[in-house]
C-alpha cells in the first residue's frame, strides 16, 4: 500500500506515520513548513505544490488539478491527510474515491473546521478528542473509522490541549491507516 501524505504544518503526525513503518511514497505540502524537513530526514520525496493565494481569489479546481498531477507519477494507493490546510475540490475525491483518510482534532461531528481545538475550548467542553475518517467532498463529514476521547484540563490553552490530542493522533492514525490498508475497516 503506497501512501501519499498531505501536510502543511509541523509534520509530527507525518513523523508518526513514517515511524510506524508504513510505506510513504511521497509527501506533498502546500506551503513552506517543517513537514518537508521531516520527509527529507526520513528519506521520503517531498513535493511543494504552493498555493498562489490564500484569499478569495484562490482557484480550488486549478489547485486540485496541480495536486493530482503531483501525485500522478507516484503510484499512490491511499492518501493520508495530516494537517493539510487546503480544502480540495471534488475532483480529488473522484480520483481517489474512498481512499483518502484524515485525522481531525475533535470528536466529529462536533467542532468541524480548521479551529476545532479553539472551538472546543470556547464551548467549555470537558472532553474532546480526535477522529480518523474517510474524506469526502463534504468537509469533515465522511465515514468515521476511529475516535478517541481526550480530556480538557483546567488551565488548558489551545497549545496544551492540541498537544494532548496530537499525542493520541500519533498512535491512533498510523494504527487506523494500517488496519484500513489491511482491509479490516
Ligand atoms: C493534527 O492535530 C491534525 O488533526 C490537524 O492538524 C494537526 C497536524 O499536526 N488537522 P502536525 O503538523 O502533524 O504536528
Amino acid at each position: 500500500m503506497r501512501i501519499a501524505v498531505l501536510a502543511s504544518g509541523a509534520g509530527s503526525i507525518l513523523e508518526s506515520i513514517a515511524a510506524a513503518g508504513l510505506c510513504i511514497a511521497v509527501v506533498v505540502v502546500d506551503r513552506p513548513c517543517r513537514a518537508t524537513e521531516v520527509a527529507e530526514l526520513a528519506g521520503i520525496t517531498a513535493r511543494v505544490v504552493p498555493r498562489a493565494s490564500f484569499g478569495a481569489t484562490f482557484d480550488r479546481p486549478a489547485y486540485t488539478k496541480e495536486l493530482l498531477a503531483a501525485l500522478g507519477g507516484h503510484d499512490v494507493d491511499l492518501v493520508a491527510i495530516a494537517g493539510f490546510g487546503t480544502v480540495l475540490d471534488g475532483a480529488f475525491f473522484d480520483a481517489y474515491a474512498g481512499r483518502v483518510l484524515n485525522t481531525h482534532p475533535s470528536l466529529l461531528p462536533a467542532f468541524k473546521g480548521w479551529h476545532a481545538v479553539d472551538d472546543a475550548l470556547a464551548a467549555g467542553v470537558k472532553v474532546t478528542g480526535c477522529t480518523i475518517h474517510i474524506v469526502t467532498a463534504d468537509v469533515d463529514a465522511g465515514p468515521i473509522l476511529a475516535q478517541e476521547a481526550v480530556p480538557v484540563v483546567a488551565g488548558d490553552d489551545a497549545a496544551t490541549l492540541h498537544e494532548r490530542i496530537k499525542a493520541v493522533e500519533r498512535r491512533l492514525y498510523p494504527d487506523t491507516i494500517a488496519r484500513f490498508a489491511r482491509g479490516e475497516l
